[in-house]
């Protein structure tokens, strides 16, 4: 048996284990009116304070645990503070062998830590939001949406924006028919990559700040010298062994509403055109044409959505309905219907076009959700989630795709989403997963 196939069947084999080698275990219990849910935050900078914030709007939530790798302010000080009575951790392998401690958990760490914090949190029968996009390889995606199931927990991803009323109404309105049938899409996202600092992996080691750990910053990944500001914090976003670059930042931002307004689930082909990848750094730009079979909202007929990034890069107005002088926002989507187009700027209010058409349209706005106490809610038996991993999922999959594209490009890629991999390419069907870093392994289902 070859090295590639004995990867292949790793990964067929892994999904049909997740399908039937567990039994789905009911952790959920309705909560007592005063009881709290007692929460856990791993990642506790950057995006892991506005989630720890949001989170803790709700009366309903007691912060128990706290993990970061960085012991300093803007990471653990800060929350260790506020939160003064929770537990404090630098290793989340610790955290969960005091799983006791907590109910459910918020994974706001760099991509390449989504998987390996969560999985095994589900498997201890954790409920958890874990920040966008929701893995760094496919396999791990698939691995998470059959988690979430195998161990009846309540998860979300952290792609706020679809409970803000903009996301909301957007899809209402393609749901509605305001567009008609839904014939073609178009996102986009054309900022610069401020965290792109270096052409190459930069020579040498910085020395190491006490205050932070660097072999559990790492994690999974491959280990490499400690490069001051490089890498921790933000932008790790340049790298491929910790991110997915822009598609992999914003796709499951700008492509949820498109998801849900179109009703897609996994696309048939994928394929790129992207400048040739550094060897270790992310593309500077890229296009991505995806194929996805008809659904009710396309009136059954295929669908083409395509993707743009990179500084200033968008499609023309021309093939959107939107007027030639119109000037588009730096990131958003356009929903071509049989009857008009739909903009969704990323993120402002959705608008018709052609506007003469639309101008007596009154567009009622759907009211706002709220995605991190909705989450602590569903925790404690109140209501449901929106962005549970059996969606985001396959949302993250699809993202992710483009990424494996954007590696091979100008090849059109034939996806099989049942069998997890690539019918016309070896290589891309490779990408679907990685190598892990002994001792910090995530646990397969
Ligand atoms: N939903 C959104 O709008 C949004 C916005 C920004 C970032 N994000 C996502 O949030 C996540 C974090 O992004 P960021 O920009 O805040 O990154 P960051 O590097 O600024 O912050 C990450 C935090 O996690 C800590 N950390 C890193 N590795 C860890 C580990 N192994 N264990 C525990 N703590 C660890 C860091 O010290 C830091 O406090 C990413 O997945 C990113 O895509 C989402």
């Amino acid at each position: 048996m070859t090295a590639r196939s004995t990867r292949r069947d790793f990964l067929k084999h892994s999904v049909i284990a997740g399908a039937s080698a567990f039994t789905a275990a009911s952790w959920s219990r309705v909560y007592g009116a005063n009881e709290k849910l007692n929460l856990a935050s791993v990642g506790c900078g950057g995006k892991g304070w506005s989630d720890l914030e949001g989170t803790t709007k709700s009366p309903h939530v007691n912060v128990v645990a706290l993990c970061d790798i960085d012991e300093t302010t803007n990471h653990l000080g800060r929350a260790a503070e506020k939160y003064s009575a929770a537990k404090k951790f630098f290793d989340y392998r610790k955290l969960l062998d005091e799983a006791k401690l907590f109910d459910a958990v918020l994974v706001s760490t760099p991509d390449h830590m989504h998987a390996p914090v969560s999985l095994p949190a589900m498997q201890l029968g954790k409920h958890v939001h874990c920040q966008k996009p929701l893995t760094h390889t496919v396999h791990e995606a698939r691995q998470m949406r059959l988690a979430a199931k195998a161990f009846n927990v309540v998860t979300q991803m952290g792609n706020q924006i679809q409970s803000h009323e903009f996301y909301r109404t957007a899809v209402k309105l393609v749901h509605d028919g305001a567009i008609g049938k839904v014939k073609e899409v178009f996102s986009w996202q054309s900022g610069g990559m401020g965290w792109i600092l270096a052409d190459d992996r930069p020579a040498g080691e910085d020395p190491l700040p006490s205050a932070v750990h660097w072999d559990e910053w790492l994690g999974v990944a491959p280990a490499r010298p400690f490069k001051n500001k490089i890498y921790h914090s933000f932008n790790w976003r340049a790298w491929q062994d910790f991110s997915n670059g822009q598609l992999g930042d914003f796709g499951c931002h700008i492509l949820d509403p498109v998801f849900m307004a179109v009703k897609l689930t996994s696309p048939t082909s994928v394929f790129a055109d992207a400048p040739k990848l550094n060897k270790e750094i992310w593309h500077k730009w890229s296009k991505v044409i995806y194929e996805f079979p008809g659904t009710e909202i396309t009136g059954g007929k295929p669908i083409t959505v395509t993707w743009f990034d990179g500084d200033g890069h968008k499609p023309a107005n021309d093939l959107l309905g939107v007027p030639a002088g119109y000037s588009l926002p730096g990131s958003g989507s356009v929903i071509v219907g049989e009857k008009g187009s739909l903009l969704i700027p990323h993120v402002a209010p959705p608008k018709l076009f052609p506007e003469e058409k639309y101008a007596d349209f009154k567009i009622e706005m759907v009211p706002a959700r709220d995605h991190y106490v909705s989450f602590a809610d569903a925790c404690r038996g109140v209501g449901h989630t929106t962005s549970l991993f059996d969606y985001s999922g396959p949302l993250t999959e699809t993202v992710l795709l483009g990424t494996i594209a954007i590696r091979i490009p100008a090849q059109t890629l034939q996806w099989n989403a049942a069998d997890l991999k690539f019918t016309n390419s070896d290589k891309a069907t490779a990408l679907l997963t990685k190598p892990y870093r002994k001792g910090f392994e995530p646990k397969w289902l």
